[in-house]
């Protein structure tokens, strides 16, 4: 985070913004995010002073679709691409012996998660919430390890809440602890660079990959990790603060509301319990928390990570798609929009089945031909309204998996009816003709309207 921080400082110093004025830990943080976003901007901001608190907070760290291009040194728009080339090429990781997280180890009557200033985002959350903490666990099975980001609910000086709702490898490692009669070793890594942030939402690889290999092809560097606590979890050699402990087994408490990514307050919830052992920290740590809700922080690169995974994914079998747009507006996670040549009736079909076979939270996939701008949301709306036909052209899935978050989805069963759009053009038959304006057309235009002090 630090070398993010620095680069971002160096490199554009009007996207970091210092508040020196104290703030509350409640709602203070967060709704500063919201209020700049209002504005048209999507800074870093560093809280200097947090009352009851010597430690800053930043937030805001990956709100950026410039700054998390310039740390993956390619352009905004080729973040997908880039995500998607590298995130295969698994480095390992590099083991050290010391990191700057080890110069300070609370533990015993000491430990006390209270003190650390955990914010609350929104009036709905139930509790201050830790958003950044990415929490890393060993399948007890394999011993392949994850790391993700899970909210964490304050309870206690020692007692998180913690909602696995993704039900991915964190959801299914604590289930195959549960069924030994153990709980699962973790650690919660707060203060992580967005590119970790990046290659922690990676989820379609083989289960003997570790995401810190993954994180280390982002980097295209091995990733330097440091051994941590008696289950030897590894932890970045980067991070600011480490809390050891585990996630207990046969416990589930009450945790949430929470201001969700989907812009709800959340009453779902898997309801598990952290409980910390031991916290180690650096001596000047930062404490890092992402705004919630639908905060660009929140959703921004799970868009990124999953424009990748789907793309990854329908290029193995359709060599003739083009481009997937995952937009932020529609919960960076609801919504896929496929871009692809089509040479033969059904691809858009068959690109809908794999896009919901790919990404569970996706229940709505729209497919338009190459001459439709999947980035503007405008155009694509203008292909589905023009070239969709209700009767032939939609695909719905009956009782799909869907996110137990999303409001729609069954309360019981988190079930849900997923719909594809195909919005392609009819194939081999003449269809209406496009109206355009030529480049050269345009530039005259432009020439004209400028010769008469008409600026656009
Ligand atoms: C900011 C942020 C917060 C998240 N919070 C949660 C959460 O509270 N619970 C959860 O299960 N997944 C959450 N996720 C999604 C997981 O981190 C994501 O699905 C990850 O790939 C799961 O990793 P795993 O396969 O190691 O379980 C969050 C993602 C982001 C970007």
């Amino acid at each position: 985070m630090r070398g993010f921080l620095a680069m971002v400082e160096r490199n554009f110093p009007d996207e970091i913004v210092r508040v020196r004025e104290p703030v509350r830990r409640e709602l203070d943080i967060t709704s500063t995010v919201f209020e700049l976003e209002r504005a048209g901007r999507s800074p870093i901001v560093i809280f200097e002073r947090v009352e009851g608190c010597e430690m800053p907070v930043v937030t805001n760290l990956a709100g950026n679709r410039r700054l998390i291009a310039a740390a993956m040194e390619v352009e905004p728009s080729a973040l997908a691409t880039a995500f998607r080339e590298r995130c295969q090429n698994y480095h390992p990781v590099e083991r050290i012996d010391h990191a700057p997280w080890q110069e300070v180890i609370i533990e015993g009557d000491a430990l006390d998660l209270t003190k650390l200033p955990i914010p609350v985002h929104f009036a709905v959350d139930a509790a201050p919430y830790i958003t950044a903490g990415q929490i890393c666990a060993r399948d007890p099975e394999t011993g392949v390890d994850t790391t993700g980001f899970h909210r964490l609910m304050l309870k206690g000086r020692n007692r998180l809440g913690v909602s696995l709702h993704s039900r991915r490898r964190m959801y299914e490692f604590h289930r195959r602890a549960e069924a030994r009669g153990e709980s699962l070793s973790a650690v919660v890594t707060l203060g992580i660079h967005p590119i970790h942030y990046m290659g922690s939402m990676a989820y379609h690889y083989p289960p003997n990959v570790r995401k810190y290999e993954i994180i280390g092809a982002l980097f295209n560097e091995p990733y330097r990790v440091a051994r941590c606590g008696t289950a030897e979890l590894d932890v970045p050699e980067g991070a600011e603060i480490v809390t050891e402990g585990k996630i207990l087994n046969d416990v589930r408490e009450p945790e949430g509301p929470f201001s969700e990514f989907t812009g709800y307050a959340s009453y779902r919830s898997t309801e598990n319990v952290f409980i910390a052992e031991r916290i180690y920290m650096r001596r000047d740590a930062i404490f890092h928390s992402i705004a919630s809700g639908t905060a660009s922080d929140h959703i921004l690169i799970s868009c990124i990570a999953r424009e990748g995974e789907i793309l990854n994914s329908l290029r193995r079998n359709l060599p003739n798609v083009i481009a997937v747009h995952v937009p932020t507006i529609t919960c960076g996670a609801f919504m896929a929009v496929i871009q692809m040549r089509k040479t033969a009736e059904g691809q858009p079909q068959q690109a809908i089945m794999a896009t919901f076979g790919t990404e569970t939270y996706c229940k709505c996939v729209v497919v338009v031909d190459e001459d439709v701008e999947i980035f503007n949301l405008a155009d694509v709306m203008w292909a589905v309204a023009t070239r969709t036909r209700a009767d032939r052209d939609l695909v719905f899935v009956q009782r799909a998996m869907g996110a137990i978050l999303d409001p729609t989805s069954d309360p019981v069963d988190n079930t849900l009816t997923k719909v594809g759009v195909d919005a392609t053009k009819p194939g081999g038959v003449d269809f209406a003709e496009r109206l355009t304006i030529t480049e050269e057309q345009r530039a005259r235009v432009r020439h004209i309207l400028s010769v008469s002090g008409v600026s656009i």
